[in-house]
Protein backbone atom coordinates (compact mmCIF):
# COMPACT_ATOMS: atom_id res chain seq x y z
CA UNK A 1 0.00 0.00 0.00
CA UNK A 2 1.52 3.05 -1.22
CA UNK A 3 0.01 6.53 0.65
CA UNK A 4 -0.71 9.01 -2.13
CA UNK A 5 -2.49 13.31 -1.82
CA UNK A 6 -4.21 14.65 0.92
CA UNK A 7 -8.22 14.09 -0.39
CA UNK A 8 -10.01 15.35 2.13
CA UNK A 9 -8.99 17.56 5.58
CA UNK A 10 -10.98 17.52 8.41
CA UNK A 11 -11.38 19.61 12.48
CA UNK A 12 -8.86 16.60 13.94
CA UNK A 13 -7.64 14.19 10.94
CA UNK A 14 -6.66 14.36 7.45
CA UNK A 15 -7.96 11.58 5.02
CA UNK A 16 -4.67 10.69 2.16
CA UNK A 17 -5.51 8.18 -0.95
CA UNK A 18 -3.74 5.11 -1.31
CA UNK A 19 -2.97 3.04 -4.62
CA UNK A 20 -5.70 1.22 -3.95
CA UNK A 21 -9.18 3.40 -4.84
CA UNK A 22 -10.94 1.22 -1.91
CA UNK A 23 -8.42 1.93 0.59
CA UNK A 24 -8.07 5.39 2.56
CA UNK A 25 -5.42 6.12 4.70
CA UNK A 26 -6.58 7.98 8.15
CA UNK A 27 -3.71 10.26 10.07
CA UNK A 28 -4.65 11.54 13.63
CA UNK A 29 -3.56 15.07 14.24
CA UNK A 30 -2.59 17.02 16.92
CA UNK A 31 -5.63 19.40 16.58
CA UNK A 32 -8.75 19.87 18.36
CA UNK A 33 -11.91 21.31 17.68
CA UNK A 34 -15.02 22.64 19.88
CA UNK A 35 -18.33 24.42 18.79
CA UNK A 36 -18.06 23.31 15.29
CA UNK A 37 -14.91 24.66 14.65
CA UNK A 38 -15.22 27.75 16.63
CA UNK A 39 -12.24 26.91 19.48
CA UNK A 40 -9.19 25.39 18.26
CA UNK A 41 -5.87 24.09 19.43
CA UNK A 42 -3.51 21.97 18.91
CA UNK A 43 -2.49 19.18 22.18
CA UNK A 44 0.82 17.93 22.03
CA UNK A 45 0.67 13.59 21.37
CA UNK A 46 -3.42 13.78 20.96
CA UNK A 47 -3.23 12.29 17.33
CA UNK A 48 -1.40 8.76 18.34
CA UNK A 49 -3.00 8.73 21.77
CA UNK A 50 -6.81 8.78 19.76
CA UNK A 51 -5.14 6.63 16.63
CA UNK A 52 -4.98 4.25 19.16
CA UNK A 53 -7.81 4.19 21.28
CA UNK A 54 -9.70 4.28 18.39
CA UNK A 55 -8.12 0.89 16.73
CA UNK A 56 -8.89 -0.42 20.08
CA UNK A 57 -12.98 0.55 20.34
CA UNK A 58 -12.68 -0.49 15.88
CA UNK A 59 -11.15 -4.06 17.24
CA UNK A 60 -14.06 -4.66 20.19
CA UNK A 61 -16.91 -3.81 17.56
CA UNK A 62 -15.37 -6.37 14.49
CA UNK A 63 -14.91 -8.87 17.01
CA UNK A 64 -18.32 -8.62 18.37
CA UNK A 65 -19.52 -8.57 14.39
CA UNK A 66 -20.25 -5.28 13.98
CA UNK A 67 -18.84 -3.84 10.73
CA UNK A 68 -16.72 -1.01 10.84
CA UNK A 69 -14.21 0.76 7.89
CA UNK A 70 -11.39 0.34 9.92
CA UNK A 71 -8.30 -2.47 8.79
CA UNK A 72 -5.65 -1.73 10.23
CA UNK A 73 -2.89 0.44 12.26
CA UNK A 74 -0.54 1.94 10.39
CA UNK A 75 1.89 3.70 12.66
CA UNK A 76 1.61 5.89 15.61
CA UNK A 77 -0.82 8.31 13.75
CA UNK A 78 -2.68 6.59 10.99
CA UNK A 79 -4.77 4.14 10.46
CA UNK A 80 -6.05 2.21 7.17
CA UNK A 81 -9.30 2.98 6.31
CA UNK A 82 -12.12 1.39 3.52
CA UNK A 83 -13.04 4.36 1.38
CA UNK A 84 -17.04 4.89 2.17
CA UNK A 85 -19.50 7.16 1.21
CA UNK A 86 -21.26 8.60 4.32
CA UNK A 87 -24.72 9.65 5.03
CA UNK A 88 -24.55 13.28 6.41
CA UNK A 89 -25.95 12.96 9.86
CA UNK A 90 -24.41 11.88 13.04
CA UNK A 91 -26.12 8.76 15.14
CA UNK A 92 -25.91 10.29 19.12
CA UNK A 93 -26.84 7.67 22.04
CA UNK A 94 -27.15 8.61 25.57
CA UNK A 95 -27.13 6.69 28.74
CA UNK A 96 -27.08 9.97 31.06
CA UNK A 97 -28.20 13.03 30.21
CA UNK A 98 -25.29 15.62 29.21
CA UNK A 99 -24.50 18.41 26.72
CA UNK A 100 -26.85 19.91 24.45
CA UNK A 101 -29.56 17.88 25.81
CA UNK A 102 -29.33 18.78 29.19
CA UNK A 103 -29.59 22.44 27.82
CA UNK A 104 -32.31 21.97 25.49
CA UNK A 105 -34.90 20.85 27.93
CA UNK A 106 -33.41 22.00 31.10
CA UNK A 107 -32.52 18.82 32.04
CA UNK A 108 -29.91 18.24 35.41
CA UNK A 109 -26.43 16.90 33.79
CA UNK A 110 -26.09 13.61 35.40
CA UNK A 111 -29.44 12.56 35.21
CA UNK A 112 -29.62 8.44 34.55
CA UNK A 113 -31.71 7.29 31.91
CA UNK A 114 -33.97 4.39 32.42
CA UNK A 115 -33.24 3.12 29.07
CA UNK A 116 -30.83 4.92 25.93
CA UNK A 117 -32.20 7.70 24.26
CA UNK A 118 -31.32 7.39 20.52
CA UNK A 119 -30.56 10.91 18.45
CA UNK A 120 -30.09 12.51 15.04
CA UNK A 121 -28.02 15.46 14.18
CA UNK A 122 -27.07 16.72 10.53
CA UNK A 123 -23.40 16.84 9.90
CA UNK A 124 -23.09 20.60 9.19
CA UNK A 125 -20.96 23.00 11.11
CA UNK A 126 -22.03 25.84 9.27
CA UNK A 127 -25.52 24.93 10.63
CA UNK A 128 -24.37 23.96 14.14
CA UNK A 129 -25.28 20.49 13.51
CA UNK A 130 -29.04 20.36 14.28
CA UNK A 131 -31.36 18.12 15.55
CA UNK A 132 -33.20 16.42 12.89
CA UNK A 133 -36.13 13.44 12.98
CA UNK A 134 -36.81 10.47 10.86
CA UNK A 135 -38.86 12.19 8.83
CA UNK A 136 -36.39 15.22 8.08
CA UNK A 137 -33.62 12.24 7.29
CA UNK A 138 -36.10 9.93 4.67
CA UNK A 139 -37.98 13.06 2.95
CA UNK A 140 -34.77 15.52 2.42
CA UNK A 141 -33.45 12.26 0.94
CA UNK A 142 -29.87 12.43 3.07
CA UNK A 143 -30.34 8.31 3.71
CA UNK A 144 -33.44 5.73 3.12
CA UNK A 145 -35.81 4.55 5.44
CA UNK A 146 -33.82 1.21 6.08
CA UNK A 147 -31.29 2.95 6.20
CA UNK A 148 -32.05 4.92 9.45
CA UNK A 149 -33.42 1.50 10.75
CA UNK A 150 -29.74 0.11 10.46
CA UNK A 151 -27.97 3.31 11.76
CA UNK A 152 -30.44 2.86 14.78
CA UNK A 153 -29.82 -0.52 15.25
CA UNK A 154 -25.94 -0.81 15.26
CA UNK A 155 -25.62 2.42 17.25
CA UNK A 156 -27.49 0.65 20.00
CA UNK A 157 -25.20 -3.00 19.48
CA UNK A 158 -22.41 -0.32 19.92
CA UNK A 159 -23.90 0.59 23.14
CA UNK A 160 -24.43 -2.62 24.49
CA UNK A 161 -20.83 -3.88 23.34
CA UNK A 162 -19.03 -0.76 24.58
CA UNK A 163 -20.98 0.52 27.59
CA UNK A 164 -19.85 -2.62 29.84
CA UNK A 165 -16.54 -2.79 28.22
CA UNK A 166 -15.71 1.22 29.76
CA UNK A 167 -17.76 -0.28 33.00
CA UNK A 168 -14.65 -2.94 33.40
CA UNK A 169 -12.18 -0.17 33.21
CA UNK A 170 -13.92 2.29 35.97
CA UNK A 171 -15.94 4.46 33.35
CA UNK A 172 -19.48 5.73 32.35
CA UNK A 173 -20.28 5.90 29.13
CA UNK A 174 -22.36 8.56 28.97
CA UNK A 175 -22.91 9.37 25.41
CA UNK A 176 -21.19 9.49 21.91
CA UNK A 177 -21.40 10.42 18.34
CA UNK A 178 -20.99 8.11 15.23
CA UNK A 179 -21.32 8.32 11.75
CA UNK A 180 -22.03 5.49 9.19
CA UNK A 181 -21.63 4.97 5.19
CA UNK A 182 -21.12 1.94 2.53
CA UNK A 183 -18.00 0.88 1.18
CA UNK A 184 -17.26 1.89 -2.02
CA UNK A 185 -16.92 -1.65 -2.50
CA UNK A 186 -20.53 -2.47 -1.05
CA UNK A 187 -22.22 0.43 -2.00
CA UNK A 188 -26.10 -1.64 -1.59
CA UNK A 189 -24.68 -3.85 1.13
CA UNK A 190 -25.46 -2.87 4.88
CA UNK A 191 -24.25 0.37 7.05
CA UNK A 192 -20.62 -0.15 8.41
CA UNK A 193 -19.23 2.61 10.59
CA UNK A 194 -17.05 5.18 9.85
CA UNK A 195 -14.96 8.36 11.08
CA UNK A 196 -13.83 7.63 14.61
CA UNK A 197 -14.60 6.60 18.36
CA UNK A 198 -12.26 8.26 20.32
CA UNK A 199 -12.77 10.78 23.37
CA UNK A 200 -13.41 13.42 20.88
CA UNK A 201 -16.67 12.34 20.22
CA UNK A 202 -18.16 10.82 23.36
CA UNK A 203 -18.39 11.44 27.10
CA UNK A 204 -16.51 9.70 29.61
CA UNK A 205 -16.51 9.71 33.53
CA UNK A 206 -14.87 8.03 36.40
CA UNK A 207 -17.23 5.85 37.52
CA UNK A 208 -16.54 6.41 41.06
CA UNK A 209 -15.66 10.17 41.08
CA UNK A 210 -17.85 11.99 37.89
CA UNK A 211 -14.45 13.33 36.87
CA UNK A 212 -14.49 14.11 32.87
CA UNK A 213 -12.24 12.17 31.48
CA UNK A 214 -13.13 13.47 27.27
CA UNK A 215 -13.48 16.65 25.10
CA UNK A 216 -15.24 18.82 27.73
CA UNK A 217 -12.35 19.34 29.34
CA UNK A 218 -11.41 20.96 26.25
CA UNK A 219 -14.78 22.62 25.77
CA UNK A 220 -14.90 23.66 28.95
CA UNK A 221 -11.27 24.41 30.05
CA UNK A 222 -10.79 22.19 32.68
CA UNK A 223 -6.91 21.78 31.64
CA UNK A 224 -5.38 18.71 31.71
CA UNK A 225 -6.89 17.38 27.93
CA UNK A 226 -4.30 14.74 26.72
CA UNK A 227 -3.41 13.81 29.82
CA UNK A 228 -7.29 12.37 30.56
CA UNK A 229 -7.23 11.33 27.48
CA UNK A 230 -4.20 8.69 27.96
CA UNK A 231 -5.87 7.80 31.22
CA UNK A 232 -9.04 6.20 29.28
CA UNK A 233 -6.71 4.66 27.05
CA UNK A 234 -4.70 3.00 30.31
CA UNK A 235 -7.46 1.72 32.04
CA UNK A 236 -8.69 -0.08 28.57
CA UNK A 237 -5.46 -1.35 28.29
CA UNK A 238 -4.23 0.77 24.90
CA UNK A 239 -0.88 0.70 25.10
CA UNK A 240 0.00 4.19 25.60
P1 LIG B 1 -24.04 16.96 22.47
O1 LIG B 1 -24.37 16.80 23.92
O2 LIG B 1 -23.20 18.17 22.16
O3 LIG B 1 -25.27 16.86 21.60
O4 LIG B 1 -23.14 15.72 22.07
C1 LIG B 1 -23.49 14.39 22.40
C2 LIG B 1 -22.28 13.50 22.21
O5 LIG B 1 -21.95 13.37 20.85
C3 LIG B 1 -21.02 14.03 22.89
O6 LIG B 1 -20.29 12.92 23.40
C4 LIG B 1 -20.24 14.69 21.79
C5 LIG B 1 -20.68 13.93 20.57
N1 LIG B 1 -20.79 14.78 19.37
C6 LIG B 1 -19.66 15.00 18.61
O7 LIG B 1 -18.59 14.48 18.91
N2 LIG B 1 -19.77 15.77 17.50
C7 LIG B 1 -20.92 16.34 17.12
O8 LIG B 1 -20.95 17.05 16.11
C8 LIG B 1 -22.10 16.11 17.93
C9 LIG B 1 -23.43 16.72 17.55
C10 LIG B 1 -21.98 15.33 19.04
N1 LIG C 1 -19.31 19.78 17.28
C1 LIG C 1 -18.29 19.08 18.01
C2 LIG C 1 -17.93 19.73 19.34
O1 LIG C 1 -18.47 20.75 19.71
C3 LIG C 1 -17.09 18.85 17.16
C4 LIG C 1 -16.31 20.09 16.78
O2 LIG C 1 -16.79 21.19 16.72
O3 LIG C 1 -15.13 19.90 16.56
O4 LIG C 1 -17.13 19.20 20.05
Amino acid sequence: MEKRQEIYRGKAKTVYATDDPQRLVMHYRDDVSAFDGAKLAKLDRKGETNNRINAWVMGKLAEAGIGTHFVSLLNERESLVKAMKMIPVECVVRNVCAGSMAKRYGIEEGTRLPEPIFEFFLKSDALHDPLVNDDHIRVLEWATEAEIAQMKALTHRVNALLKPLFANAGIDLVDYKLEFGHPLDDPQGELVLGDEFTPDGCRLWDAKTGEKLDKDRFRRDLGEVIEHYREVGRRIGVPL
